[in-house]
C-alpha cells in the first residue's frame, strides 16, 4: 500500500519526505487554504519537495469542459510530467471530465466517493484512482472500511485496474483496516501519518537499548560522547 501525504503544508511534506517511503501529495482546495498562498507558488514549492513522486490537484471547475481546460492549464504551467493527477470530485459534470482529461492524455484521481457505485462509474469513465472518504462515511453512520472493502472487491470482480486511494483519515484504526482489506494507496494528514508509524514502546525500546549498550559499543561510541543518555 502506498502513502500520501494530505496536506499542502511545506514544512510537513519536507519532513514526511524526507524520513519515509511516500509516493506523492495530495490537495484540495481545503486544504491549500491552510497555507495561504496561490497555486502558482505553492505547487512549485510542493514539487521541489516530492522530486517527481505523485501530486493530485484538484480542480474547481464545474462544467466537464471547463475541467479539462482547468487540468490542461496546470499541466502546461506547472510542466507538469507522469506525476500529476487531476483529481476531479464525482458530479455529473465530473464523470464526464475525467473521460475527456484521460482522452486528452493526463491522469485522473475521481474524489469524494461515498458509495462502491460512484467508484465504480469513475472507473469505468477512466480514472487511475478513486478517493473514498473513509472518516466523512464514519461520521454519517455509514462505515468507510466496508466502502473501501466494497470498491477494492468491485475492481478485482470486473477486471479494472483503477485503483483504489483511501482518504480523509482521522484515525490509525482506520489506515490498519483499510490496508487489510486491500487498500492501494492512503493519503491522511501529517498528524495521522505521524501517529501510525510512531509507537511510544519503539522509543521507549530505544531508550533502554542506548542506557544498556552505553559502554559496550566501544567502537563506535568513543566518537559520540555527547549523548545526554550514555550517562543517565
Ligand atoms: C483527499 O483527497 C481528500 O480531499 C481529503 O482526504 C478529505 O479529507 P477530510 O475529510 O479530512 O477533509
Amino acid at each position: 500500500m502506498d502513502y500520501l501525504a494530505d496536506t499542502a503544508n511545506i514544512d510537513e511534506i519536507r519532513d514526511l519526505f524526507h524520513y519515509f517511503p511516500m509516493e506523492g501529495v495530495t490537495t484540495n482546495p481545503t486544504i491549500l487554504s491552510h497555507e495561504n498562498k496561490p497555486l502558482s507558488k505553492i505547487i512549485p514549492e510542493i514539487q521541489k519537495c516530492i522530486e517527481g513522486k505523485m501530486l493530485h490537484l484538484q480542480t474547481i471547475s464545474e462544467k466537464a469542459e471547463d475541467i479539462l481546460k482547468e487540468a490542461k492549464r496546470y499541466s502546461d504551467y506547472f510542466q507538469f510530467k507522469e506525476n500529476y493527477y487531476a483529481k476531479i470530485p464525482v458530479t455529473k459534470e465530473g464523470y464526464r471530465a475525467i473521460r475527456l482529461v484521460k482522452e486528452a492524455g493526463m491522469k485522473v484521481t475521481a474524489t469524494a466517493i461515498f458509495t462502491q457505485q460512484q467508484a465504480l462509474i469513475a472507473a469505468k469513465a477512466g480514472a487511475d484512482f478513486v478517493a473514498p472518504y473513509v472518516n466523512r462515511l464514519d461520521n454519517i453512520s455509514s462505515h468507510g472500511i466496508d466502502v473501501v472493502a466494497d470498491i477494492v472487491k468491485a475492481f478485482r470482480l470486473h477486471g479494472l485496474q483503477c485503483k483504489v486511494l483511501g482518504a480523509s483519515f482521522k484515525n490509525v484504526d482506520q489506515i490498519y483496516r483499510v490496508s487489510m482489506v486491500g487498500c492501494h494507496a492512503v493519503t491522511a494528514s501529517y498528524e495521522v501519518l505521524k501517529a501510525i508509524m510512531m509507537h511510544p514502546m519503539t522509543d521507549k525500546g530505544v531508550m533502554d537499548f542506548e542506557r544498556d549498550g552505553a559502554n559496550l559499543y566501544d567502537i563506535y561510541l568513543q566518537n559520540h560522547t555527547n549523548r545526554d543518555l550514555l550517562n543517565s
